[in-house]
């Protein structure tokens, strides 16, 4: 053999080394990556009846079967419903990790308490993502793998107020007492969670920022409920004598109940005081459509179920995390939206 077919042959050999070295490095991750085709992903509710978290709960079950064509890893989910227990939450964790979920979404009952959970979690290495009811910032800072996805209150309040304001400068029927001040009245969610505390301050403050002076002739606290809305709406409305001009509810479950306490009453359709809301759920939509609510602020479901599943997946398959929104590592807040009878339908068909 001459000197240039020998070297010929040993560059040869050498690439094909080389070509053997790649093949199994390449090979390697691929076969580790492939090792993942079952997660486990564990939900529990701090209450199922709940209509935001219910219509949430069906989008993210929708994702999730998406993801499962998408990325041909099996997901295995269980949801459990609390029961607005925080004892029984803490067990349903507790029995989750028992099942070996690679990690679990809580929606907190208490979000003051949720040192059972980050502890149960951290001493057995299951990434917590909380959703919806926001903890303190100190807690999530308890250990790496804690996460939260929702929505920044005060935004939600800020465009209720706008909603409520735009309203009350433009239709003067409104004012129905002639005075220029806007008598308002406000229907809270739970007392102690961050969506009932910040949305009544924003709103009523936003108001003011925009010109409309304004006067609170009372409030109830109806825990987000509808019925429970219907009947403390009643009362006030008997108490303050038609002299409620604007209903501001934390959100449209609490709304729709301050409808249905309108039609109950004797008061004409045209002299109904306005009602404003926040979510957007579908009947909270139906009710902006027909009318009845002068606008709503959309509570974006979608994004959150979204973005809670692509984080848990990435968890779970020890995937990237760097198309996921996260500030500070931690936290994913989707935008919220004013929705009225102008732009409804675009919300309508999300
Ligand atoms: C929603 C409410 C819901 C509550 C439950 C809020 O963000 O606006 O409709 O009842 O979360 O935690």
């Amino acid at each position: 053999m001459d000197g240039g077919k020998e070297m010929c042959r040993k560059y040869l050999v050498l690439a094909g080394v080389l070509c053997i070295v790649a093949v199994n490095v390449g090979g390697c991750k691929s076969s580790e990556e492939e090792t993942i085709k079952n997660i486990k992903i564990g939900v529990t509710l701090y209450d199922q009846y709940d209509t935001f978290l219910s219509e949430m709960m069906a989008e993210f079950t929708k994702y999730t079967a998406d993801k499962e064509e998408e990325s041909g890893v099996a997901i295995n989910m269980e949801i459990m419903d609390a029961s607005q227990s925080q004892l029984t939450q803490n067990e349903q964790v507790k029995s989750l990790i028992d099942k070996g979920c690679d990690v679990i979404c809580v929606n907190l009952v208490d979000r003051t308490e949720p040192t059972t959970i980050t502890d149960l979690a951290e001493n057995n290495n299951v990434p917590i993502i909380f959703f919806n009811r926001e903890l303190v910032a100190e807690d999530l800072e308890r250990w790496t793998e804690l996460y939260y996805v929702g929505a920044d209150a005060s935004e939600s309040g800020t465009l209720e107020g706008e909603l409520a304001a735009d309203a009350f400068k433009t239709d003067s029927s409104m004012d129905k007492n002639g005075d220029g001040i806007c008598q308002y009245v406000v229907l809270e969610g739970e007392a102690g969670h961050q969506d009932s505390i910040v949305r009544t301050e924003y709103s009523v403050n936003t108001m003011a920022e925009k010109g409309v002076e304004t006067e609170k002739l009372g409030y109830a606290i109806a825990n987000w409920n509808r019925a429970q809305a219907q009947t403390k709406t009643a009362a006030m409305l008997t108490q303050f004598d038609n002299k409620i001009e604007l209903i501001i509810a934390n959100n449209d479950d609490m709304a729709l109940g301050a409808i249905d306490a309108l039609k109950a009453s004797q008061i004409p359709k045209e002299e109904w005081p306005g009602v404003v809301g926040i979510d957007g759920t579908d009947v909270g939509l139906n009710a902006v459509k027909n009318e009845e609510m002068l606008g709503t602020v959309y509570n974006d479901k979608e994004g959150q179920a979204q973005e809670m599943l692509n984080l848990a997946f990435a968890i779970a398959t020890n995937g990237k995390t760097d198309e996921i929104p996260l500030l500070n590592g931690k936290y994913v807040r989707i935008p919220y939206h004013k929705v009225t009878l102008d732009n409804v339908e675009e919300y309508e068909n999300k």
